[in-house]
């Protein structure tokens, strides 16, 4: 078997002693797509900045590629390929040029054949020849992954690579991840949404610095099997209002026109039930409804303890 592309045990770093990441251990292997999912500040863009070697570690190890992430930082570098959060392409190269510029900065000797494949792969060919701050948005993703790949990089570390990307752009970049990961390409992905998150093999929830869950999508959902009602009736504001006067924000969700109950206890649906009715609202469904990832990452974000609904 192959050695995992990713390993880390109890890597962490800290600024100015305050812990952006702690005790991080995750293992990935060939051909993995792991999503790291977190709100703002979590320390996923440091995460994956300890994985690049950009940031030293202050605690723990890790190895990126078969290579020391302490000792061996530059082989890793030039194996790996990296989009930011606010990557840099350069505004006034065309689309051609900053592919160039990056061959040149990884010595990737004889580019040219390699940037046209890629220019077809992100469908920017026709574009070629336009200057960088001419390109959409969405486009100004393709060239920055496009850059990313120019080396033909073993492993793909993305930084948020959809956000502030329209819908039918994003959509392609899932195509084009799609097709990379066919071709046995191991990538780490960090996001914001859950409906991507859903599409990774695996995923981490991390929050303040430390990973509170880590599994397929659907194990971490199965953590709230049985446990999770769709609330309806009349008046859901109501409803939601009457609840909330017992039960935490953490355990009561409004989606739109739906409302979730996340119980943690037997009691808890037949005691809402009977609350209602007390306050005048004899007629509430509670019927048990599936999971998404996004019930559970409010169950576990919204406690300042985490885990106690879970
Ligand atoms: N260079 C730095 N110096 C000091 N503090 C930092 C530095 N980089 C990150 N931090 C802090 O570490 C924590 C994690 O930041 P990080 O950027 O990794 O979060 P994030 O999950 O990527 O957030 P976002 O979703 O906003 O991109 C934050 O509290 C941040 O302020
Ligand atoms: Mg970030």
């Amino acid at each position: 078997m192959n050695a995992p592309v990713i390993e880390t045990r109890g890597l962490g770093r800290s600024f100015d002693s305050v812990a952006a990441v702690s005790d991080l251990t995750i293992t990935l292997q060939v051909g993995d797509f792991f999503g790291l999912v977190g709100p703002d500040g979590a320390g996923k863009s440091t995460v994956i900045r300890l994985l690049c070697g950009l940031l030293s570690p202050t605690t723990g190890e890790g190895r990126i590629l078969g290579f020391d992430l302490r000792r061996d930082v530059e082989l890793i570098k030039s194996r790996i390929g990296y989009l930011s959060q606010s990557f840099t392409l350069y505004g006034d190269l065309t689309v051609n040029e900053n592919i160039e510029f990056f061959a040149e900065l990884h010595g990737v000797a004889g580019y040219q054949t390699r940037r046209d494949e890629l220019l077809a792969f992100t469908r920017l060919a026709p574009f070629r020849t336009r200057l960088a701050q001419a390109l959409s948005g969405g486009m100004k993703k393709k060239l920055a992954l496009a850059c990313a790949l120019i080396h033909t990089p073993d492993l793909l570390l993305l930084d948020e690579p959809s956000t502030g990307v329209d819908p039918v752009s994003r959509g392609e970049f899932w195509l084009i991840l799609k097709d990379l990961l066919s071709r046995g390409m191991t990538i780490i992905m960090t996001t914001p949404y859950m409906d991507e998150a859903e599409r990774c093999d695996r995923i981490g929830l991390i929050n303040r610095g430390t990973l509170i869950r880590l599994g397929t999508p659907d194990s971490i959902k199965s953590e709230l099997n049985g446990r999770l009602f769709q609330v309806t009736g009349d008046s859901l504001s109501t409803i939601h209002q009457i609840l909330r006067q017992r039960w935490s924000a953490a355990s009561l969700v409004r989606y739109g026109d739906r409302l979730h109950f996340c119980t943690t206890h037997p009691d808890d649906k037949p005691n809402a039930i009977a609350w209602l009715r007390q306050n005048g609202l004899p007629d509430i469904q509670f019927t048990p409804t599936k999971p998404s990832l996004e019930d559970v990452f409010v169950a576990l974000m919204s406690k300042p303890e985490q885990g106690e609904y879970l």
